[in-house]
Parts: structure tokens; sequence; C-alpha cells
């Protein structure tokens, strides 16, 4: 389970909000897996994980555009790269590999924080120069 710290915040709420929300999926998709070893379950949620991260991946790739972010480019390929490494372990996990699980979601678990903290942080100063908050 990832629990939400300061230390992840952007400072621009609206960012914040859909990181939120996708720990909170992610954290369904945890708690599916180890306290019902619900294998449906764990694969919907996933499937909403995809869905929702894409959401995200466009908010964040659209401010970039808007304000000229000049290593655009650079982020939208670990968006592309995680999306499609998650699409294959999702399709793996529905032909049956089952075992897959705790190993996706450590991956999208270690991802998910570092993406965040490394990654998204190197935008802040674009996006509140451009009036984000
Ligand atoms: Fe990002």
């Amino acid at each position: 389970m990832i629990e939400w710290e300061d230390k992840f915040s952007v400072g621009i709420s609206e960012i914040d909000e859909e990181h939120k929300k996708l720990i909170d999926i992610l954290n369904k998709a945890v708690f599916a897996n180890e306290h019902n070893g619900n294998t449906v379950e764990t694969l919907e949620i996933l499937g909403n994980m995809i869905e929702y991260s894409r959401k995200h991946f466009s908010t964040e790739e659209t401010y970039m555009l808007k304000f000229k972010f000049p290593d655009y480019q650079l982020h939208k390929n670990e968006h592309l790269d995680f999306t499609d490494k998650t699409i294959r372990n999702y399709r793996n996990f529905i032909s049956g590999d089952y075992q897959i699980a705790n190993e996706i979601l450590e991956y999208l678990k270690q991802w998910l924080i570092n993406h965040i903290q490394v990654t998204d942080k190197r935008y802040i100063d674009c996006f509140k120069k451009n009036g984000l908050i």
C-alpha cells in the first residue's frame, strides 16, 4: 500500500488530485490481490488503472505542450513506456499468468513513486510560471 505523503505533492492541485486517485486505484488492486486473492477483481482494477493513467498522462502532456515545456518528449516517452509495459503485463495476466500479479503491482508502485517524485517535479517551475496553482 502507498500512503500519500507531502513529499509526493507537485504543488498543483489538479495534478495532486489525479496522483492521489492513481495511488488510490493501485491500493485497491493491492488489497484485492492480497486480501481476497481475487484475480477477477484485481484484473478489473488494473484495467481501471490503465484507463485512468491514460487520462492523467494526457492532462500532463496537454499542459507541457501548451506551455512549451522543453522536456516534453522525454517525459512523454516515460509515459509511453509505462503504458506499453503495463498493457503487456495486463495481457499476460488475462491469459492466465496469475503469478505475475505481485510483480505487476510492485512495478506499478515503484514506477509511480519514482515518476511522481523525480520526473513530474521537473515541470513544476514551468507549470507554475504559466499560472497553474
Ligand atoms: Fe508524468
